[in-house]
């Protein structure tokens, strides 16, 4: 790097970013790792890193940097790819953008970049928030003469330091989001996105660390549409082993043009760096809490639900839904959502998608007296309903036919017997907005649980759709502030920062198999808290996986998240309730610490052993959750974390116990007392709890001891 170049430096929490800027050059990362002494020499830390040129390299080698372009030899994908009309025929726009200027505050660095040639300008912001969370953005404006067309735009265009040996990905399936997977970074790289006009079932986050797992490099596109990630390593023309990790939105060829003065920016692309990943998850939670949540309630306790779904499925019946109300609050369930199954037509998940009014078969008087009698039971009330979507039986398809997205041909292929309104129309927008306005003034609605049950096919991955999703559901929440939503797409199909940005919570997956659950729960939890993460107690057997479980673990299990209930309580034996509604109260004891403390992952040496604990102030709670017959009798001890290595906590195992596990205590009137401890003795050596057998959990609650 030579003495021509700028340096602008970030300073987070815990991180340092160090940038370099060339005026009419480039801007490339120098810095992105723990934070920085202030004297640091930033010229001195760009000459380390600064390598001369090989035999194989241009004359002048090519600085990808903040915005790789192929015009000198940069054989990855270009951050900025554009195409024009040249004598009737495309061509694909080549760029050279030079930095022009740049603005930077204590936190926060605007580059701007032109290419005169085409009257194009690329500025590209980075501000470092809480959490040391960078937000990313790119916009591009033209004054190009003529109209041309965006292909691609990075939102976030990162050189990847090099000790960023390792990444994981995420894939799922309905039912099983969010599985992962760890791999060497290879001379392949990587390439993933999504096709079905949302993120999908395994979220569009990424992680990168060493081989060793120390330090971990983390980021993810704030986009509720398809996404393009790429890390591109070792190619020629940059055949210096470093990587380039891009993210962009996936658009559609010809779908974003630019007239001479317009502008297109980017959704934002985040990306946090922390010493390990334990401490990543606490950047990413800091970050949600403090930039993200802003609907409805925020601050206020997360009630408990009651959710129709699992208990009744569409056979709606005031009686029975006020009979399921009861029992609910019985056990200690404070909001009663009423799900699918409620409007028009719906008596089976075939119909009546767009025609959001109250069924008259179902609810001859409205639904204004079950409210009345869910308020009675001291809940407040909450609806299901899928607005983006559209049955062809139903009066809005028939009224208006050409309201869904088709293509030329006029297929219009199903999915779940349902079709996708097409957003991007403001009278579509506008008539589904007046129909939810009017559900929502004519009722006492506390929460929406918002779904989203298709892919977006045939014509798919369009921009415009997500933002007519994102412009449906600002403007209901601009109406109505008051109302929570829930954000669910066939479980955790679509569930992003931007997403995030408009709701309450998320629902992870349909599956409330305490089994599966408690592994869909900690992976999603390295990147969300708790508070957002609906998880509920199903009914046993369950309906996807057929597993019969034990009250006592699918209650414990549903404890460590945002709980709800979504089986039906009268079908639950005397003993059952009586321990679903000790763990809600449970629940209630321990939400203010489960939502606003650290989380901290637990390692186990048994892969089938979940465990995970919140510190906050005095207070801690921990779970952990054996789902399958342990290999060996005596569990090893479960080292605790987050502690202060110095003080003393009294430990207690909150009631009711596991029934056979608790055989295996060695002392139960020790634990029955509580044991106090070092927080040393607890991180360093552990607690040996009965883990062997599968539907085993145990809490374990901390309190701080006054010195
Ligand atoms: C989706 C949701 C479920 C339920 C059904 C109703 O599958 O994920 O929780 O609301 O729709 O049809």
């Amino acid at each position: 790097m030579s003495e021509r170049w700028d340096f602008v430096r970030l300073d987070g929490e815990k991180a340092t970013l160090v940038v370099a800027l060339e005026k009419g050059g480039a801007a490339d990362l120098v810095y992105l790792g723990a934070r920085l002494p202030g004297r640091e020499d930033l010229s001195a830390l760009a000459a380390a890193q600064g390598r001369g040129r090989h035999e194989s390299q241009p004359d002048a080698p090519p600085v990808p940097g903040l915005l790789p372009e192929p015009k000198a030899g940069w054989m990855g994908s270009p951050a900025v790819a554009l195409t024009a009309i040249e004598d009737g025929a495309p061509i694909a726009l080549a760029t050279d953008f030079r930095v022009t200027s740049w603005e930077a505050e204590e936190t926060r660095l605007a580059i701007r970049s032109a290419d005169p040639r085409l009257g194009l300008e690329c500025v590209q912001t980075w501000t470092l928030s809480a959490g040391d969370v960078v937000r990313a953005r790119t916009a591009l404006s033209s004054t190009h003469q003529r109209p041309f067309w965006v292909d691609r735009l990075s939102a976030l265009a990162l050189p990847v330091p090099p000790r960023f040996t390792h990444v994981t990905t995420f894939s799922g399936r309905w039912a099983h989001e969010i599985q992962q997977t760890r791999r060497a970074l290879g001379a392949e790289g990587l390439a993933q996105g999504s096709a079905h006009g949302k993120p999908g079932f395994g979220g569009n986050w990424l992680i990168l660390d060493g081989p060793d797992t120390g330090e971990a490099l983390s980021a993810h596109l704030a986009w509720s549409g398809d996404f393009d990630t790429r890390i591109e390593c070792d190619r020629p023309g940059n055949s210096d082993g470093r990587a380039i990790l891009q993210m962009a939105p996936r658009l559609t060829p010809g779908e974003i043009a630019l007239a001479p003065g317009d502008t297109y920016e980017t959704p934002e692309a985040v990306f946090t760096i922390a010493p390990d990943r334990k401490v990543l998850a606490h950047n990413w939670h800091r970050h949600v809490r403090a930039e993200r949540l802003a609907t409805g309630s925020p601050g206020a306790p997360r009630k408990v639900h009651v959710n129709s779904w699992d208990a009744l499925g569409v056979n709606l019946s005031e009686p029975a839904l006020i009979a399921l109300a009861e029992a609910a609050a019985e056990v200690g369930a404070e909001r009663f959502v009423l799900d699918d199954g409620w409007f028009a037509g719906r008596r089976s998940t075939a119909t009546s998608l767009g025609d959001w009014f109250v069924s008259r078969d179902v609810f001859p008087n409205g639904l204004t007296p079950l409210i009345d009698q869910v308020h009675a039971l001291g809940m407040d009330f909450g609806l299901w309903v899928e607005p983006e979507m559209v049955s062809p039986e139903s009066d809005l398809y028939r009224a208006h036919p050409d309201w869904c997205l088709h293509s030329e041909s006029d297929e219009r292929p199903t999915m779940r017997g349902q079709l996708v309104l097409d957003l991007a129309r403001p009278e579509v927008r506008e008539a589904v907005f007046a129909q939810l306005d009017a559900l929502l003034n004519e009722h006492a609605i506390a929460y929406l649980k918002w779904d989203h049950n298709r892919d977006l096919f045939p014509v798919g991955h369009r921009h415009a759709q997500t933002m007519g999703s994102y412009a449906l559901i600002d403007r209901v929440r601009a109406a109505h502030p008051e109302v929570d939503i829930e954000g669910c797409a066939e479980g955790g199909g679509r569930i992003d920062y931007a997403l995030l940005e408009r709701c309450h919570r998320v629902w992870p997956s349909d599956n409330n198999d305490a089994a599966e659950r408690v592994r869909i729960m900690q992976a999603w939890s390295q990147f969300l808290p708790l508070e957002v993460l609906g998880n509920h107690v199903g009914p046993s057997p369950n309906p996807i996986t057929g597993r019969t479980l034990d009250m006592d673990f699918r209650a414990k299990v549903a404890l460590f998240g945002h709980m709800g209930i979504e089986a039906d309580p009268r079908a639950m034996s005397e003993a059952e309730r009586k321990t679903l509604a000790a763990h809600i109260a449970l629940y209630k004891d321990w939400r203010a610490l489960l939502h606003s403390g650290d989380l901290w992952r637990l390692d186990h040496p048994d892969p089938h052993i979940f465990a995970q604990m919140v510190v906050g102030g005095p207070r801690a709670l921990a779970i952990a959750a054996q789902t399958q017959f342990s290999p060996q009798f005596d569990a090893a001890p479960l080292r605790l974390a987050g502690l202060d290595p110095s003080a003393s906590y009294r430990v207690t195992l909150p009631a009711p116990w596991p029934a056979r596990a608790s055989l295996y205590l060695d002392q139960p009137e020790r634990w029955r007392e509580g044991l106090t401890l070092s927080g040393e003795a607890l991180m360093r050596q552990g607690l040996a709890l009965p883990l062997t057998h599968p539907e085993t959990t145990w809490l374990i609650a901390l309190e701080r001891c006054e010195p």
